[in-house]
């Protein structure tokens, strides 16, 4: 593995350190607090290129490589999870799985308004009863000849009610189970297509997540993608890819955290010295920076993986894994070092804590990344 970055990865790292630390601190508590959606800091995120990161320029991306996506979604999440998610649904999940698998015409239409920011989208698996059991889906998607008519519910979804493009995954042929089922290109206001009441979310709450409704909506064939019964796979590739954007946004949390243990510990006095002077305080910094380094480390693994096309479903998962692991440990530890100004709101860390826990649940609990892990080992 080279270590070394490129200028160019370093100068992304460095343009999205700045935003996050300029714009994003700003208002993060009230948006949190109130479950304000980060409109204009997202819209700012388009024109900044980082909406798109991996795009390639003819449909409007940064045409960047996955190690500097990583970079920029650990500056972010430094700050803000709430926009790391949006950032990272929109680039990995919906964009990826777009360029990669999508008909120039689809690819034409839409990536160049979701790599600005003008638009955003999201990806909708999840229903009521088919979470980590992603084959299960009650989703339909009938086969009307020329267009699909589809029906049913599907359950926190990121961006649920601010996008506007939909990649939605339905059951076509329930006989061929989940080589029946298909991915749909929905628009927003399709006849039949509502969306449903807003979650009230631990963490990450400044992100809106939805239930969506589908009653015969027409979702015309051309908004397929792939070939028919492509769906599970495409949502498979789509999340492996996903995951190394969590690992990284659960990276940057622990690493936002922990900057902040860091600075609170050499400001604070206890028994007449700085607790970082006390060796309780210096064990746990010592535990959190070496967990952050490791979980970096494989990040950059599974994100230098993908850039050489190697096979990255092992160490994607390995990474989110791990890094999610060590976001919630990291964010504990941190309130601990604030002791009671870690419990209240202003000094950040409680809300990092809470940000974390969902890193462990979507796009595939811990446990859903060790069946996918020890797959791969027992191949
Ligand atoms: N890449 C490509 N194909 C894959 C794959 C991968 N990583 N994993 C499985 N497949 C393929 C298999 O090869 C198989 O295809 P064939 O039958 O044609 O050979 C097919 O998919 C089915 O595979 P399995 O029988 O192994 O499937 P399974 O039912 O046992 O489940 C699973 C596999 C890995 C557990 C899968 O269901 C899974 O990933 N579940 C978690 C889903 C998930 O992450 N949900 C989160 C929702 S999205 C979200 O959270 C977004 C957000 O808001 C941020």
């Amino acid at each position: 593995m080279d270590f070394q970055f490129t200028e160019e990865q370093l100068a992304v790292q460095a343009a999205a350190r700045d935003f996050a630390q300029s714009e994003l601190w700003a208002g993060v508590i009230e948006r949190d607090e109130h479950q304000k959606f980060p409109a204009e800091q997202i819209k700012k995120m388009g024109e900044l290129g980082f909406m798109g990161m991996m795009v390639s320029p003819e449909y409007g991306g940064g045409g960047m490589d996955t190690v500097s996506y990583v970079l920029a979604m650990e500056e972010i999440s430094k700050v803000d999870a709430s926009c790391s998610v949006i950032m990272s649904v929109n680039n990995s999940l919906v964009c990826w799985g777009l360029e990669k698998y999508g008909t120039e015409e689809q690819k034409q239409k839409y990536l160049p308004r979701l790599t600005s920011g003008e638009i955003i989208g999201a990806f909708c698996l999840s229903e009521p009863e088919a979470g980590s059991d992603a084959t299960m889906q009650r989703t339909t998607a009938e086969d009307m000849g020329d267009h699909y008519l589809l029906n049913g519910t599907k359950n926190w979804i990121t961006n649920g009610s601010t996008a506007s493009v939909y990649l939605v995954i339905a059951q076509t042929n329930p006989e061929l189970k989940h080589r029946g089922i298909n991915a749909l290109i929905v628009e927003k206001d399709t006849p039949g297509f509502v969306v449903g009441l807003k979650e009230n979310k631990l963490g990450i709450r400044g992100s809106d997540t939805h239930s969506l409704m589908f009653t015969d909506v027409k979702v015309p064939k051309e908004n397929r993608i792939g070939e028919d019964g492509f769906g599970f796979k495409f949502a498979m590739h789509v999340l492996a890819g996903g995951r190394i954007g969590i690992a990284a946004q659960a990276l940057g949390i622990a690493s936002g955290a922990f900057e902040l243990a860091l600075k609170y510990s050499k400001e604070r006095k206890a028994f007449g010295v700085e607790i970082s002077k006390h060796q309780a305080i210096q064990f746990k910094l010592a535990d959190m920076a070496t967990n952050i380094d490791a979980a970096r480390l494989l990040c950059l693994q599974a994100a230098q993986d993908k850039d050489n096309h190697v096979d990255y479903a092992k160490s994607g998962a390995m990474a989110k894994l791990f890094a999610s692991k060590v976001a919630m440990e990291t964010t504990v530890e941190a309130v601990q070092v604030h002791g009671g100004y870690g419990f209240v709101k202003e000094f950040h860390v409680e809300r990092f804590m809470r940000d974390a826990k969902i890193t462990q649940i979507y796009e595939g609990t811990s446990e859903i990344q060790k069946i996918v892990i020890s797959r791969e080992l027992l191949k």
